[in-house]
């Protein structure tokens, strides 16, 4: 799981905290939500509960733990959804899709009244795509010619994701482009308009104005943070949690 193993255990466990007497929760991908899965395994408070996957994987190892799961043509509404995130910028816009799951988890966070991230404080950057690329899913069907829409568009070095020897097919049966900015994003309600106005274009691994809040793990301490009311020096999320040192 990764360096980031203990913090991402940590927060995950904190989750269960910001759940209280929601019944309908959604859940995102990728390692942290594993973790939150781990923590779940043991909580008394999952019965009752039905659960939203955002992706086979996470779907699988729910079932494993034996969650009621269930899927939004369901329940058009997720009471929470609990998500991780590749970067999370000091608006709390979102950089997602390292896993591939963007579209699944983008669907499920609109559809959802609470939408948390949970990270350890690696995500935390000042811009989107300081240290990760940006992933878009595509359909396959003309993906040579998207790619060079989006590239001419863009100006950025863009590669479509491998996974092994072959191309990497997520969950919806598309292709995942990465982008790769010069330098972090300055604008990045810009650049999704921008690529998703491209024909082929499925899903932008951008989250603008999304979460709600965003938990984030310092060694074993988690600090909470709000998008806040308006533009503040030095960004516009607002702390609303810090557990004491
Ligand atoms: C999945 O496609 C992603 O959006 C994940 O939510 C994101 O990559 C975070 O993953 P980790 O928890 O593995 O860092």
């Amino acid at each position: 799981m990764g360096d980031n193993l203990n913090e991402k255990e940590i927060v995950a466990r904190f989750a269960l905290t910001l759940i209280g007497d929601a019944e309908v929760i959604g859940l995102g991908s990728g390692t942290t939500m594993m973790a939150f899965l781990d923590a779940v395994r043991c909580w008394e408070g999952r019965k009752g509960r039905i659960f939203i996957p955002s992706s086979g994987e996470i779907a699988r190892k729910a079932r494993e733990i034996g969650l009621k799961i269930a899927d939004l043509e369901e329940f058009e509404y997720a009471d929470i959804t609990i998500d991780g995130a590749d970067e999370i910028d000091r608006d709390l816009n979102l950089l997602k899709g390292g896993g591939g799951f963007l579209t699944r988890e983008k669907i499920l966070a609109a559809s959802s009244r609470r939408y948390v991230i949970i990270a350890d404080h690696t995500k935390l950057v000042e811009k989107l795509c300081s240290r990760k690329p940006l992933p878009v899913e595509v359909i396959r069907f003309g993906s040579s010619s998207t790619l060079r829409r989006i590239m001419e568009r863009t100006g950025w070095v863009c590669r479509i994701r491998e996974a092994g020897s072959s191309r990497y097919i997520t969950d919806n049966g598309n292709y995942i482009i990465d982008l790769f900015p010069d330098r972090p994003l300055e604008k990045p309600h810009e650049v999704l308009r921008m690529i998703k106005e491209i024909p082929g274009v499925v899903e932008v691994g951008l989250f603008l104005s999304m979460a709600d809040e965003a938990y984030v793990a310092f060694g074993d301490k988690v600090k909470g943070i709000r998008r806040g009311g308006g533009p503040q020096p030095g960004g516009n999320a607002v702390l609303i949690h810090q557990e004491k040192g």
